[in-house]
């Protein structure tokens, strides 16, 4: 068992952000060394040239140099809080989580994103946008990385590539999908029907958020809970604004884009400053562990599916309060690296396919993004809980470690630092029974059905809601040039909702196709009936 990791200065991991930068009373070079003159470079008289042996020109040219990072593939452009979350103890029962046990306080780092534009984008753009919360636990840390749409575009993470490409700049121009050209984006979800319901969603007002302070917030997967006796319960995360829910409408979302691309992250920085501190409520759906991880008829496994509130009502477990700005952009919100498989105790993954697929994805992107295997030492991403792993060395590595030989089963350095399975403390993989025994690339039947969750969320929706997405659906589509993607998209709209799909094929002065799926049982949409507008193409 080696010592605690520290870093060079000796401080433990987890010291405060600020614990080396700008400490002393001059300015120095890297080194420490104090300087005289900042302001000019060494020259061989006044008229130069300038000369080679300037080390600190040279030092300071060179890091500027390196300033900039890559940005995240995704979710590139985001706003970042620091806060305290405070559980109520409700899931203490289901989940045997230290930070879940009544009335804990554990600090969070908080990043909202959006998923396509670049670092530099506009906020108040349609898009998804992501929720993810670092929980600071004493067990370990966990994150929650969540979007504000309950249900995801795709049903296995091998299609993540398509749809990012399908959504992001076009390759020859780099002029992006949410101002200029829609075909590709539209090609894609017209053919790959499944991400039909996450699009209504983006259609509608949820996709243009106010504020992100009033913005909900999903896990989307379904989880797994474990309490103190090894029994488990299916999850489903929700985080609930105590501002509300409030949108932009389209006309007020380009205004904004144009007077001011920075709408959200300065009114969520505005807000904290104030000292408004915006307040989300966390709360879980629970579903039986059973075998076949069915709820009323919908795969609990499938993350293109939610399950309605009426059939599984959100229960209250703890409030989060965003109390305070970060100091630094690039050290906490550039630098945060989050994972779904940042798990702790009484916490587990299910088989989602999606999920399975970004366990591996979030570190091996962090390993480029963030220069090597050591980005967990960086101060927003350092546990506050005791860390004595045995990775060692790596580029960019800041801990001194001690001990002689990180390997286990070790009988020289300190013996054996765990007994595992046996200590409660630990994580403990949840065994599971695998169904299948046979290797394929196949989905489930129950996830076939690409339509009625797109229906459900669409009539929930009142009629100026309705209107909303009519509209989005008419403006986005006419920006496509390729009129078979314009005919395939009302297609999948025709097996939504017939209204719809006629609303939308006035608007675009298209005919409207008639329906491949079974939509007989569906409702009449009263709003439709009621509005009967249509929309010109923008
Ligand atoms: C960021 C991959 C699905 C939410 C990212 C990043 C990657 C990625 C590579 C960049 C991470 C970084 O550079 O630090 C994937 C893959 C997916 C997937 C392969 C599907 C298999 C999802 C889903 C959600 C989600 C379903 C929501 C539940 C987020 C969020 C971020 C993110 C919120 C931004 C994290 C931050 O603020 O730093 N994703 N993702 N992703 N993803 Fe995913």
């Amino acid at each position: 068992q080696g010592p605690e990791a520290v870093s060079p200065t000796g401080t433990p991991t987890g010291a405060p952000l600020t614990a080396r930068a700008q400490s002393g009373q001059y300015l120095t070079t890297a080194q420490g060394l104090r300087l005289g003159d900042t302001d000019h470079s060494l020259k061989a008289g006044p008229r130069g040239p300038v000369l080679l042996q300037d080390h600190h020109l040279r030092e300071k040219i060179t890091h500027f140099d390196h300033e900039r990072i890559p940005e995240r593939v995704v979710h590139a452009r985001g706003a970042g809080a620091h806060g305290v979350f405070r559980s109520y103890g409700t899931a203490a029962r289901i989940s045997r989580a230290g930070f879940l046990a009544k009335d804990v306080e554990t600090p969070v780092f908080v990043r909202f994103s959006t998923v396509l534009g670049s670092r530099g984008s506009a906020d108040a753009v349609r898009d998804t946008r992501g929720f993810s919360t670092k929980f600071y636990t004493d067990e370990g840390t966990y994150d929650l990385v969540g979007n504000n749409i309950p249900v995801f575009f795709i049903q296995d993470g091998i299609k993540f590539p398509d749809l990012i490409h399908a959504g992001k700049p076009h390759p020859d121009r780099e002029i992006p999908q949410a101002q200029s050209a829609h075909d590709t984006f539209w090609d894609f979800v017209s053919l790959h029907t499944e991400a039909q319901a996450h699009t209504m969603w983006n259609m509608s007002d949820r996709g243009i958020p106010r504020s992100l302070r009033t913005m909900e917030g999903f896990g989307v997967h379904t989880f797994r809970f474990v309490n103190a006796e090894g029994k488990t319960t299916l999850v489903k995360f929700h985080w609930k604004p105590k501002q509300g829910v409030h949108s932009l409408v389209w006309e007020e979302a380009q205004i904004i884009n144009g007077m001011d691309p920075d709408f959200h992250r300065r009114d969520l920085a505005d807000a904290i400053e104030a000292g408004a501190f915006p307040e989300w409520e966390l709360g879980v759906q629970t579903f039986p562990d059973t075998e076949d991880q069915m709820f009323e008829g919908i795969d609990l496994l499938d993350p293109t599916k939610f399950v309605p509130e009426e059939l599984a009502p959100v229960q209250p477990i703890g409030i989060m309060t965003l109390n305070a700005n970060p100091t630094n952009y690039f050290a906490e919100t550039e630098q945060v690296a989050f994972h779904p498989g940042h798990l702790v105790p009484g916490i587990d993954v299910t088989n989602d396919p999606l999920l399975q697929v970004r366990l591996f994805s979030y570190l091996d992107t962090q390993i480029s993004r963030l220069g090597g295997p050591n980005f967990g030492q960086i101060p927003i991403n350092r546990p506050q809980a005791p860390v004595n792993d045995m990775l060692r060395d790596g580029m960019h590595q800041q801990a001194v470690h001690g001990g002689a030989a990180p390997y286990h089963p070790n009988s020289l350095d300190g013996g054996c630092p765990f007994l595992a399975g046996q200590d409660m403390s630990a994580f403990i993989d949840v065994p599971e029974e695998l169904a299948a025994s046979i290797k394929e690339r196949k989905n489930p039947a129950s996830f076939s059905d690409h339509y009625s969750q797109a229906r459900l969320f669409f009539r929930s929706l009142t009629p100026v809601e309705q209107d909303h997405v009519i509209q989005a659906y008419t403006f986005e589509l006419g920006k496509c040039y390729e009129k078979a993607i314009r005919e395939r998209q009302l297609l999948a709209l025709a097996n939504v909702d017939t209204d719809l799909c006629a609303a939308v094929a006035k608007g675009l002065g298209m005919p409207a196709p008639a329906a491949t799926e079974d939509v007989a049982d569906a409702e009449p949409s009263p709003a439709l009936s009621q509005l009967g507008k249509t929309w010109p193409v923008a």
